[in-house]
């Protein structure tokens, strides 16, 4: 387990102003850019295309954690990776083979994540480890900020945690949604080693941006 890294999600941003607000984030501390992609079909609401994540790239050197929320994903991923992802994180439910899509995300030279949802089981990760540099434990149900962390995502984040370790290999253990003060300790507990946080980040405007990744991390 790696020190505790923060990923504002910008769905909790100013959408008129997103270029600032993730400079503001950056200067704030941030550790990765987190950058939900939703459908409308995938999940329950539509957000940002890669035009979007082309035109914050210069915003920020800091790694952007693009969270793929689409379906089908592959026809998307070369957009991603040229807009300007660093790692580009799937659902296994969005394409018939997970491998191929792990392959193609790499082929583009970006690093691949996997995402699993409530009620998906930790298990869909193992066969594909050796292509994985992040694991992401959905705490919500994925479609929107704000939501309640579930709080049956520990025991996955505690069998990843094993798993990985017992792996060997070096792989982000990242969870998403509902992390707060409250929840951020109890995730990072468990073994995740990457917060996503939205609200957590984005509450009280800019001024409040450095103080509360700081409570955040200090978990
Ligand atoms: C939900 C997204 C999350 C969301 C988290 O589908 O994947 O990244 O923005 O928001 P909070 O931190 O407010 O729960
Ligand atoms: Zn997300």
């Amino acid at each position: 387990q790696q020190s505790v890294r923060i990923a504002p999600s910008i769905l909790s941003a100013d959408f008129a102003s997103l270029g600032e607000e993730v400079r503001a984030v950056d200067a704030a501390g941030a550790d990765y850019l987190h950058v939900d992609v939703m459908d409308g079909h995938f999940v329950p609401n539509i957000t940002i295309g890669p035009q979007v994540v082309a035109a914050l790239r210069p915003h920020s050197p800091k790694p952007f954690d693009v969270h793929l929320m689409i379906a089908p994903v592959d026809p998307y991923i070369e957009a991603f990776a040229k807009a300007g992802a660093d790692i580009v994180t799937v659902h296994p439910e969005a394409g018939y083979h997970l491998h191929r899509t792990l392959q193609l995300i790499k082929s583009c030279g970006k690093k691949a994540g996997v995402s699993l949802n409530p009620a998906t089981p930790v298990s869909v990760v193992e066969p594909v480890l050796g292509e994985l540099d992040l694991i992401l434990v959905m705490s919500v149900n994925p479609g929107f900020g704000g939501q309640k962390f579930i709080p049956e995502a520990l025991d996955k984040i505690r069998a990843l945690r094993k798993m990985i370790d017992a792996s060997g290999r070096t792989i982000d253990l990242e969870v998403d949604g509902g992390i707060n003060r409250e929840t951020a300790p109890q995730a990072v507990a468990a073994g995740a080693d990457v917060l996503v946080a939205g609200t957590a980040t984005f509450t009280g405007g800019p001024q409040a941006y450095p103080e509360n990744i700081r409570a955040l991390r200090g978990a």
